[in-house]
């Protein structure tokens, strides 16, 4: 299945339903990331859909991390500059990327589609961005990265009461050259889902968690099982193990973004864990703010959680992300189609990130000022 036409960033860009678009022979046609994950829905099993699917408890921060986005409100400005063509390339960590859109670290993708980890990072490498690879992969970190040996790739990492496991991890993690740790710190309990509980749900019998060693229980979607406790003195230990940049990931309060950079940290990922987690957070965008804020240029900050759209990742931007990451958006693509299938989700948000911007008159990455966005209670009672 392949798109109708090459979308090029003039074109407007409109999510029809899935089932509006279908060509001649049935099959479905996205347009948008709906659409990818709605074929995605039907090629999958229940139990992997669901798993992949589902926010923690009532999933009420799940679905705040996409409702909050259309809370805020662009504020284009036009006529500065010719915006014919834009440049949506910038760097993270320091290394240049395309666009501003990653691939978050997600577990278990060979429950996608049999290419799992291995058609994501070809997928992220084909159009220059930025794959995390998950500590709960089902394929070996060193095998991706020989496939993809000029692609970007960051090591998720879980830190284990096995102190060995863990530094094996991180040595073998900068021993097949990926270019960050990112450390995920809000995962050392696990969140219920409700939808794993009633599907009983399990890992196929023909998959593992490739890269930890056999000593721990199999992954059955609760992770935390055998995670030391860990404290942000542990943060500065571990930059003092590693010559690679820090990231961490799961932070959602100024508070703790100050006590990240007290610890040294490289970068920090605003992040609810997709809602996976503690139930009742806010949406990571709300956060956003308040922890660029709190960093005040000491280091990167990103986003991931809800972003399904190019405006999304605007609206990112113009808050103070210096990029955006996708989950369950990319276990989608998988499903979808593969590597294509993952190319062509990153490939959409580039072009309607790209159409975003030139609509709303920025020519590169630069332009995407806090100016840009407002919070729609500014429109909800209008001053005449
Ligand atoms: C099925 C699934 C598995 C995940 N596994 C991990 C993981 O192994 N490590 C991690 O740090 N985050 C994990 N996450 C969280 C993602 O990295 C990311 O924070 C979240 O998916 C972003 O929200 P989005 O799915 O709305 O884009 C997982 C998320 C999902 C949906």
């Amino acid at each position: 299945m392949s798109r109708p036409m090459e979308m090029t960033s003039q074109d407007s860009i409109t999510c029809a339903p899935v089932e509006e678009a279908k060509m001649a022979d049935g099959d479905s046609i996205p347009v948008c990331l709906d659409d990818v994950e709605a074929i995605a829905l039907k090629k999958m099993s229940k139990n992997a859909y669901d798993h992949y699917r589902s926010g923690a408890d009532d999933q009420q921060t799940l679905g705040d991390n996409r409702a909050a986005f259309k809370r805020y409100r662009l504020r284009p400005m036009f006529l500065r500059q010719d915006v014919s063509t834009r440049d949506l390339a910038t760097t993270i960590q320091g290394v240049p990327v395309d666009f501003p859109v990653g691939i978050a670290p997600t577990a278990v993708q060979r429950m996608a589609h049999p290419d799992g980890e291995v058609a994501t990072a070809r997928a992220a490498a084909s159009v220059r961005s930025c794959m995390i690879f998950s500590t709960y992969a089902t394929s070996r970190m060193e095998a991706v990265a020989a496939d993809t040996p000029d692609g970007l790739r960051w090591f998720q990492l879980y830190v284990f009461k096995n102190q060995k496991q863990t530094e094996d991890l991180i040595r073998r993690a900068e021993q097949s050259g990926y270019r960050a740790l990112v450390l995920t710190i809000d995962c050392y309990h696990s969140g219920t889902k409700r939808a794993d509980i009633r599907n009983k749900f399990t890992l196929p019998k023909h998959l593992r968690t490739e890269n930890l060693s056999d000593d721990g229980k199999p992954y059955d979607g609760v992770c935390g099982l055998g995670f030391a406790p860990l404290l942000w003195s542990d943060v500065k230990k571990l930059k003092s193990f590693t010559k690679l940049p820090v990231v961490v990931k799961g932070v959602l309060t100024g508070e703790d973004a100050v006590r990240a950079v007290e610890s040294g940290v490289d970068g920090i990922m605003v992040s609810n864990h997709g809602g996976r987690q503690l139930d009742g957070v806010p949406a990571s965008i709300d956060v956003l703010s308040e922890v660029v804020q709190a960093v005040q240029g000491r280091c990167e900050v990103y986003l991931d959680g809800g972003v399904r759209s190019g405006t999304d990742v605007l609206k990112a931007l113009a808050l103070g992300a210096r990029a955006v990451f996708i989950g369950r958006p990319a276990l989608y693509g998988l499903a979808y189609n593969g590597e294509a299938g993952v190319k062509l989700v990153l490939q959409m948000l580039r072009d309607e990130l790209s159409l975003a911007m030139a609509l709303a008159g920025c020519a590169n990455i630069g332009d995407i000022q806090r100016s840009l966005v407002v919070h729609e209670s500014r429109y909800l009672q209008p001053k005449l």
